[in-house]
């Protein structure tokens, strides 16, 4: 039986897009689903195979303590219950399943998300939430969002991380922000989330795999820079090494599900590399990755794209087709043909160079 929730800190916690879409990819099972929402295919305790092989990280490049640093102070609850005007309306800027983000500014000045979850979850949220929390804790990375603080108490469970202004990167699709995001902007979001992808496989303490990579967990600044969020689902593995892998239970969204990691129930980090190839495709293209009022045959976006990609109907806009040809290789069945992150901000960057050379030349 699937049992479908969304975690603490995952798409529920943000505004949610306007569209439902379905849920073909997955088939029946999953009726409940929209595009937007993440789920788990099971209640159990996740368990872990295949033999670590991990190699201690060098000191002085990975240097990173598993210990909180909360900056100059620890907040307490009373402080935060302050920041937001005790919980208040005014105060709340996303709201999911689990519980409630609020905009806060601390007594020191820092502008924060302040994601507070609800008593009733307190129970399922257990290993979300300190997963979350321990992760969050040992990254440092201006493409992912960054962690201020946490409360973690009898009666309040509070994770305090760095306000991203600018809403997700979804919302800027849908062009809820108003001004329809540029080539270049594209370009740029894209490789920040590549960066940040490629931090958190190669160069994090230990291989980590996000596991929910998708427009709506991909906050912008106020300069349009990209920070990955929500790690709520995060996995961390015992090797970067593609041949072994973490068998667990499925988790993630419709849509952008590695489809061998959802049939074997391996996790890689190829199957960030998947999601990452889905998000691309939106990127590109501005539409969700599955889009239940489009016809049958446009419903699934890699689908569609990649017969329109076959007809050589791509509209001459820019340089689509290399990030195109990225994309459906990212988004590849079998995780030995799909590239690693670090290749893929490779040729994003050689995107990137090319494209600045050519605008040059105008
Ligand atoms: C919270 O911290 C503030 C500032 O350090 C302090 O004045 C206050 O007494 C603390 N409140 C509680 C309930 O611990
Ligand atoms: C958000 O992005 C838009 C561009 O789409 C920009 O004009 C605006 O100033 C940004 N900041 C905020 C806080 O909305």
């Amino acid at each position: 039986m699937l049992l479908l929730f969304c975690a603490f800190m995952c798409p529920c916690f943000w505004p949610r897009g306007r569209n439902v879409a379905e849920q073909p990819v997955l088939g029946n099972d999953m009726v409940s689903m929209d595009s937007s929402s993440s789920f788990d295919t099971s209640s159990k305790s996740q368990k872990r195979a295949g033999t670590p092989r991990h190699v201690p990280p060098s000191p002085s490049r990975f240097s990173l303590s598993s210990e909180i640093s909360p900056g100059p102070f620890h907040v307490n609850v009373s402080q935060i219950a302050k920041a937001t005007h005790y919980f208040s309306e005014s105060h709340k800027i996303g709201e999911g399943g689990f519980g409630t983000v609020y905009k806060a500014v601390l007594p020191d000045g820092r502008v924060v998300a302040v994601k507070r979850a609800k008593k009733e979850h307190f129970a399922s949220l257990r290993t979300e939430f300190s997963n979350e929390v321990d992760l969050l804790a040992k990254i440092e990375h201006r493409s992912l969002v960054k962690l201020v603080d946490y409360i973690d108490q009898e009666n309040e469970k509070i994770i305090i991380t760095e306000y991203v202004p600018n809403g997700t990167l979804r919302e800027h699709l849908d062009g809820q922000h108003g001004k329809i995001l540029s080539f270049s902007e594209r370009l740029e979001i894209a490789i920040d989330v590549a960066h940040g992808l490629t931090y958190l496989h190669l160069y994090a303490e230990k291989t980590i795999i996000h596991r929910d990579v998708k427009s709506s967990n991909i906050l912008l600044t106020e300069n349009l820079r990209a920070k990955v969020a929500d790690f709520g689902f995060a996995r961390t593995s015992p090797t970067d090494n593609d041949q072994t892998h973490i068998s667990t239970k499925v988790k993630g969204t419709v849509g952008y599900l590695d489809p061998e990691y959802y049939r074997t129930y391996q996790l890689t980090p190829k199957s960030d590399v998947f999601s990452y190839g889905i998000l691309l495709l939106e990127i590109l293209s501005g539409r969700r990755p599955v889009d239940g009022k489009k016809p049958p045959s446009e419903r699934i976006t890699v689908k569609w794209a990649i017969k329109i990609f076959r007809e050589g109907n791509v509209q001459d806009i820019l340089d689509p087709l290399r990030i195109l040809s990225l994309a459906f290789r990212c988004a590849a069945n079998t995780r030995v043909n799909r590239p690693a992150m670090k290749e893929v901000v490779e040729e994003l960057w050689e995107i990137r160079r090319a494209y600045t050379q050519s605008l040059n030349h105008d």
